[in-house]
């Protein structure tokens, strides 16, 4: 070191820091779900995300404050689908279990559920007219009261599943199916016609651009935008080399961004058509995207649990598992530890669990003094019956065979939702990890596991 500016050098390296460290305050990533993200909403006053997760359960997001305002559970298989009406009182989802929830945003409560015969594949809100549409895997379109969950009309496609829904201005509503065709359903009477006929690729997301235009998604990578109320092709764009998998359009019409099953996201500006940003790597498939606030910033979700946001400035995303903003809400939430692989895991036990004395309850119980304890044994939680009455006393075994096997094998019953680790390294790193933070500091009278 030749410090030839002792004083200068110093200031300049704190200054560097603190604009470094200033950046990633800012939210980027949203850790809560315990299985891929399949379905994002977002409300129009840019307030609310809405996730759908493999895991069962919806998460409604203030993105600004990062932290799940609330969880809801109803689903008892995946969820595919959600919508918000845009003033974000009222969200639906569908899953893969045939239900289709209503939900009061503000509180988190259910207010109507219809069960359905067969999976929910597409959703959306007609809030002018207090209507919801719902896409099911039996090839049928069903109007329902957004009020109160009955059905209003019934459209059945022939046999053709329903991929994407989109209300129209003329009160239509158009259904993209499977098969790369688009549909018309009048909403008032349930009756459907073929608008344009398939081209044998599975049409994956419809869009709104503006009042005049559309913009459909495939399976062939490519975005077709469309005129309204015609459905002609105005153009293609061309910027994927794998089948389209999510579609968002920016309100106001000025960008769309797509994504694909390799993660590719393109965020095209329009209406000249013009890729303007390809941003790689999302790790795995991008399942659904939108865009929140002003400036609009796009989010993403996909199979690593995380809802992402993707603006301008904000870092690229880093490797797997190492994403400051997740790491600052497991340090936020878990003493200590993070940078440990197993610290990393429990990010997607973070949203349900604690692992302090005075962390109390979430979703899930608290996992502080977990080895050793039988389960269901915290007081004054509403444990299910079948965790209750397991017999089980958790111990390094236990917790493995837990994530082996699956709270649904091992467990059967249990409200833990669905969730596996099959790489046997991870479950030792993340009960190395538990046993670490869930363990009293103190010296007591228990043999530490
Ligand atoms: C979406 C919420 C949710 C997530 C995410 C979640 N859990 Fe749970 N967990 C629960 C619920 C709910 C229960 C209670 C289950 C019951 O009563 O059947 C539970 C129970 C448990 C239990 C048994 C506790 C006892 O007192 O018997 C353990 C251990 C556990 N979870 C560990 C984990 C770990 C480790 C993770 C992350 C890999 C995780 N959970 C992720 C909701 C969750």
């Amino acid at each position: 070191m030749t410090d030839r500016e002792p004083r200068v050098r110093p200031v300049l390296a704190y200054l560097t820091w603190a604009l470094l460290a200033a950046a990633p305050a800012a939210a980027t990533e949203l850790v809560g779900h315990g299985g891929a993200v399949r379905a994002l909403a977002a409300s129009s006053d840019g307030r609310l995300l809405l996730s759908g997760s493999f895991d069962t359960s919806l998460i409604v997001w203030r993105p600004d404050e990062r932290a799940p305002l609330h969880r809801l559970l109803g689903h008892e298989a995946a969820v595919n689908a959600v919508a918000l009406a845009p003033d974000g009182a009222t969200a639906i989802s569908g899953g893969e279990d045939g239900l289709l929830l209503a939900w009061d945003v503000a509180t988190g409560a259910a207010r109507w559920r219809l069960a359905l015969e067969s999976k929910v594949l597409a959703v959306t809100i007609e809030p002018e007219r207090g209507l919801a549409a719902v896409g099911s895997a039996d090839g049928r379109v069903r109007l329902v009261g957004l009020q109160d969950g009955t059905i209003r009309a019934t459209a059945s496609l022939e046999r053709s599943r329903p991929t994407a829904l989109l209300f129209v201005d003329d009160g239509s509503l158009l259904v993209a199916t499977h098969e790369g065709a688009v549909w018309a359903v009048d909403a008032e009477h349930g009756t459907a016609s073929e608008r344009l006929s398939g081209s044998g690729f599975a049409i994956t997301g419809l869009v709104r651009i503006d009042a005049d235009r559309l913009a459909a998604a495939s399976i062939d990578g490519m975005v077709r935008l469309r005129r309204l109320p015609d459905l002609a092709l105005l153009a293609e764009l061309a910027g994927h080399e794998a089948p389209i998998s999510a579609l968002a359009a920016q309100p106001g019409g000025a960008r769309l961004a797509s994504g694909d099953i390799r993660g590719r996201i393109v965020i095209w500006s329009l209406p000249d058509g013009r890729a303007e940003r390809v941003l790689e790597p999302h790790r795995g498939p991008v399942w659904d995207l939108a865009f929140l606030g002003t400036p609009p910033a796009l989010w993403s979700a996909g199979n690593d649990s995380i809802v992402r946001r993707w603006s301008e400035g904000d870092p690229p995303p880093e490797p797997v598992g190492t994403a400051d903003s997740a790491r600052n809400l497991a340090a936020a939430t878990a003493p200590a530890g993070e940078g440990e692989r197993g610290a990393k895991l429990f990010r997607a036990c973070v949203a349900c669990h604690t692992v302090t004395a005075d962390g109390g309850n979430r979703a899930g119980p608290t996992l502080y003094r977990l080895f050793g304890r039988p389960a269901g044994s915290v007081p004054g939680y509403p444990y299910s019956e079948s965790l209750a009455k397991s017999g089980i006393v958790w111990s390094e075994e236990t917790v493995d065979r837990l994530f082996a096997l699956g709270p649904e094998t091992f467990t059967p019953g249990s409200k833990m939702p669905l969730q596996r680790m099959p790489d046997p390294a991870d479950r030792a790193a993340l009960i190395a990890y538990l046993k670490r933070v869930t363990t009293p500091r103190e010296p007591t009278t228990e043999k530490g596991g």
